[in-house]
């Protein structure tokens, strides 16, 4: 993350919004169960507030030194946290209730590493366990805030479709100044997830 992310993203603002308007609309359509894992926590502002709304947090940072001071934050309570990358989970299938993701997907370089991400979550569900998310939508402002950063905003439209292939039902999908999607692992039959959406054009290059 560049200067800006850490500035923004550890402000109490941006805290009081994610926790104030984001995640109780997402939370709202969405049981978490009592095992949850949260994809890119950051600096943490969406992990303070799911860990009062489940009974295990684990979170997955990619980031060593924002895992290490979350790790510091919340040693010895129900937050668990893990340094890797949500394109590879190390978690046995159907470990938890639910997944998150939160103003993480765009700054993964490529569609089909953002897919990737998507089909480990799906993959690490329970049959019936839900995936909540949300992220930036593309503008001038976000391109120039992403200055010397990555910067891969996600399209709204195809959101549906992506996670339907990736064998998700009851599927919502919002666009409300931000993208917002709700995801379900569905139970029983035809239960199975199917492989990632390829990258535009990615054949082509092979
Ligand atoms: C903009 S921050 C968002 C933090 C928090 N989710 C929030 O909404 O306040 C994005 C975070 O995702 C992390 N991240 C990016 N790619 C990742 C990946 N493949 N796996 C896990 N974390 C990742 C970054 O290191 C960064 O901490």
């Amino acid at each position: 993350m560049n200067e800006n992310h850490a500035r923004v993203c550890s402000s109490p603002e941006w805290a009081a919004y994610i926790q104030g308007e984001i995640l109780p609309s997402l939370t709202d359509q969405a049981d978490l169960g009592d095992d949850m894992l949260e994809i890119g926590p950051g600096p943490g502002a969406a992990t303070e507030w799911l860990r009062h709304r489940v009974k295990r947090l684990t979170v997955l940072e990619v980031d060593d030194e924002a895992a290490g001071k979350l790790a510091d934050r919340y040693a010895g309570g129900n937050v668990e946290v893990a340094v890797g990358s949500g394109a590879k989970l190390g978690y046995p299938d159907g470990s938890f209730d639910s997944v998150g993701c939160f103003t993480m997907l765009h700054h993964v370089p490529t569609v089909a590493l953002q897919n990737k991400i998507l089909a480990e979550a799906f993959r690490v569900l329970r049959p019936g366990g839900m995936l909540i998310g949300s992220d930036s939508l593309a503008s001038n402002d976000l391109r120039h805030f992403h200055s010397g950063d990555t910067y891969n905003p996600i399209e709204p439209a195809p959101v549906l479709g992506r996670l339907q292939t990736l064998g998700f039902d009851k599927i919502t999908v919002m666009v409300d100044g931000i993208l917002k999607f709700v995801a379900r692992k569905p139970t029983g039959p035809g239960a199975c997830g199917a492989e990632p959406v390829p990258e535009p054009g990615a054949e082509a290059a092979a």
